[in-house]
């Protein structure tokens, strides 16, 4: 079972993750994570933070001149903010006096998170609510990729979404490996629809002008995974269960589908499956893929493709109306500094999530203690179905 566990504050010293689970002799180099971190720091609409931190990670166990040893791999991450928190985020008792944040932010962790761990101070709860765990799970699945990567399987995502501006139709191979992913990278909003960009781009302007923000929406696809990952045998092993899980667990998301997703309700059964071929030469294949990849909890060779609902940032610079929890009157919300965009960053942690989910469905049906061994399983299942010739 590959398990992680991720720990930090957005304005401490470090993020720190530990990873259980991996085989020995998979192939990993900071290089590899730093990558992955930096495209999650990228896009048009992001705030002042992402000027000031250069996420890079350090391993501090688990990996030996450049493989893992099969022990759990620790991941740390250091926030470069955090010398300008130091009394803030000190951990022992301070003598300065440090001003309490208590004007509840709307759309955040702050009221339920005061009332529930029993705060008079939004900070504690503001810190680790922070988008800025996102930043480990990023970290967790570039090793996640560098395993999948192993088999061929590849998760990238683009925008689809911002505001009111959607994208229109693509003229993009059918094959999503061959699809341009590193020209949407370096785009400013991580979009294949250059026309559509461009008006994003505008209403970001436009809501941070007057002090609002803005949301959309991201699609996550996978290629390359094998026929059956994931299981019908049981609730909590069906796949599209697990992704939808992981997927609303990122900050902000409100809605997740899979292939057609809420368009199913609309359509006949007819319209809604996808018909399914075998040809002696190129094995199994279906007529479209409206189910996104997966059909009864398992991945059925098809591109897995997710979209996600991402909310409009919650911390305004033109703050709505609250209550100060110190005085329980009427105020307006504290203002920490923000991001008035973060879809294209949300769609790298999408990504994140369903490599994730990949990698332990993966190991759930092919785990190894060695990186040869996993191979073996993978290759000797693959040939059960595998075409003829
Ligand atoms: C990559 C990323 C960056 C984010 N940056 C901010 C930010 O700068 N300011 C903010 O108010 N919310 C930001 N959010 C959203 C909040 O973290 C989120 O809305 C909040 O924690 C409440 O959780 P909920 O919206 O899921 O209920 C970000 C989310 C993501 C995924």
């Amino acid at each position: 079972m590959l398990r992680f566990l991720t720990a930090g504050e957005s304005h401490g010293k470090a993020l720190t993750t530990i990873i259980e689970g991996l085989p020995a002799g998979l192939p990993l180099s900071a290089e590899l994570i730093n990558r992955h971190l930096s495209r999650r720091m990228r896009g048009y609409g992001r705030g002042g933070r992402m000027l000031i931190e250069t996420d890079t990670a350090e391993f501090l166990s688990g990996v030996r001149h450049g493989f893992t040893m099969g022990s759990p791999v620790t991941l740390l991450v250091r926030n470069a903010d955090n010398p300008n928190w130091t009394v803030i985020m000190d951990e022992k008792p301070v003598e300065e006096s440090v001003k309490k944040i208590t004007r509840l932010r709307p759309g955040h962790a702050d009221m339920a998170g005061v009332i529930k761990y029993g705060f008079d101070d939004v900070r504690p709860v503001l810190e680790r609510s922070s988008a800025r765990e996102t930043v480990t799970r990023t970290a967790v699945a570039a090793v996640c990729r560098a395993l999948l990567d192993q088999f061929g399987i590849g998760v990238r995502s683009h925008v689809v979404r911002i505001g009111p501006v959607g994208i229109g139709e693509l003229d993009l191979p059918a094959d999503p490996a061959q699809w341009p992913w590193d020209e949407v990278d370096e785009s400013p909003l991580r979009c294949f629809d250059k026309a559509a960009e461009a008006e994003m781009v505008k209403t970001i302007d436009g809501a941070k002008e007057r002090g609002d923000s803005v949301g959309g929406a991201f699609e996550v696809i996978a290629w390359g995974m094998p026929i059956g990952l994931g299981s019908f045998m049981h609730f909590d092993r069906r796949l599209d269960g697990q992704i939808a899980g992981a997927i609303m667990s990122i900050p902000a998301i409100k809605g997740v589908e899979i292939g057609e997703g809420f368009g199913v309700a609309s359509l006949f059964g007819s319209q809604a499956q996808d018909e399914i071929r075998y040809n002696r030469e190129s094995g199994w294949s279906r007529v479209s893929n409206r189910a996104g990849g997966t059909e009864g909890g398992m991945t059925n060779g098809q591109p897995l493709v997710v979209r996600a609902a991402v909310k409009p940032i919650s911390t305004l610079t033109r703050p709505l109306t609250s209550v100060d929890i110190a005085t329980k009157e009427e105020a307006v919300a504290h203002v920490e500094r923000a991001d008035s965009c973060q879809v294209p960053a949300a769609g790298v942690v999408g990504e994140a999530m369903v490599a994730i989910v990949l990698a332990q469905n993966f190991l759930d049906k092919f785990g190894g203690d060695h990186l040869d061994h996993v191979r073996s399983s993978y290759e000797s299942y693959v040939r059960t179905y595998a075409t003829e010739k």
